[in-house]
């Protein structure tokens, strides 16, 4: 049975400044299950860092509920929130070492801090050290390492604090591809090996794809689409969602027919035989738009959007065709206006 870990209802966030109100969350509402890796994603000033910010109290809801292990953390007291946020633990795009203190005793510091002795101290963090594969690294001083490095530190210094649930906000931008591919999968060994949970702030959907089981989609402060990470690809229901999805596929723009189809294949389906035939079938050629495969937790993914002839009767035929072959067709009308929004601030 899935058992919640953070349930957030009806939340709330609003920042007032001399300029005015600013509604940084509105009414979001998500529950989190045990042992997931939860995704949340979003353009910048979309509320990310507020909402996983207000999932250990940092930031005080306005109103709503942020309900952690069946706690409802605004209705504890000071030392009951202390005991609560003990069993989260956070790392940041900027990893925040102290730069005076070797990689060892970064590690070791918030166990000194909780009362270990010193000494028990350093040989735990070297466990957590070596957890994240940087044994060798333990005397080198945070500025002498990359940022994946420090990163690595980062999450080990969290391990230390056994920590239930992760929340990770945009842990890997500041990484290049490939350090950051290293980093998503050391978390996702971590959320198997300790069962804790993750919660992945992100701008970019590379890495809801590469770990999240669920992901919520952020716009405005608005939660306004969320489900598992193959629902999300395969079929994104906001405007939103596709733009965050089919981002960087400019040529999209290009479009100049109507009439738009997009498939989807997953794991098994031929698509290129498919169409070969369709092309064949009905000579008509149809025009790929975008097209592309990924692998989402570790099953082949992909789809593509598919520009139909302006013979209405063709076009119809080819839907038809895609429906037979299982490759659940979906006319789209929004991709262009979608993929061209991009003046939101
Ligand atoms: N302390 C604050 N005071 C006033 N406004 C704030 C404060 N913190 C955040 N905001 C505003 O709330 C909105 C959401 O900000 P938030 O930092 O949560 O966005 P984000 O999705 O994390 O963005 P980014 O991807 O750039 O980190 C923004 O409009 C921001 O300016
Ligand atoms: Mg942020």
């Amino acid at each position: 049975m899935s058992e919640k870990i953070i349930e957030i209802r009806q939340l709330n966030k609003k920042f007032v400044s001399e300029k005015g109100e600013v509604a940084a969350l509105t009414d979001v509402s998500l529950e989190i299950e045990k042992k997931d890796i939860y995704g949340i994603i979003g353009l910048s000033g979309a509320g990310k860092s507020t909402l996983v910010r207000c999932m250990n109290l940092l930031e005080r809801p306005s109103s709503g509920e942020v309900i952690v292990n069946g706690k409802s953390l605004t209705e504890l007291s000071d030392r009951q929130l202390r005991t609560e946020r003990r069993k989260i633990g956070m790392i940041f795009q900027h990893f925040n070492l102290l730069m005076q203190r070797s990689v060892v005793d970064n590690v070791a510091f918030p166990l000194e801090i909780s009362g270990h002795r010193k000494k028990d101290a350093r040989k735990k963090a070297l466990e957590y050290l070596e957890a994240v594969g940087l044994t060798e690294k333990a005397n080198a001083y945070p500025a002498q390492l990359s940022g994946g490095q420090k990163q690595r530190v980062a999450i080990a210094r969290v391990l230390a604090s056994k920590p239930e649930i992760l929340l990770c906000d945009e842990a890997t931008s500041a990484l290049d591809p490939q350090t950051t591919k290293s980093i998503l999968s050391l978390l996702k060994e971590i959320n198997e090996k300790y069962g804790i949970t993750i919660v992945v702030i992100t701008h970019e959907m590379s890495v809801i794809q590469e770990i999240c089981d669920h992901v919520a989609v952020l716009e405005h402060g608005k939660l306004v689409e969320s489900g598992t990470t193959e629902q999300l690809f395969r079929s994104p229901k906001t405007a939103e969602a596709r733009r965050l999805v089919f981002s960087g596929s400019e040529h999209i723009l290009e479009m100049t027919s109507e009439r738009v189809v997009r498939i989807s294949f997953h794991g098994g389906s031929a698509y290129e035989p498919t169409l070969g035939n369709i092309v064949l079938e009905t000579k008509t050629p149809v025009n790929i738009l975008y097209a592309n495969t990924q692998t989402v937790n570790g099953e082949a993914e992909g789809e593509m959007l598919i520009q139909l002839p302006a013979d209405n009767d063709k076009a119809d035929r080819i839907v038809e065709y895609f429906r037979e072959k299982g490759l659940d067709p979906e006319e789209v009308k929004e991709y262009a206006e979608s993929a061209g929004n991009t003046d939101d601030n």
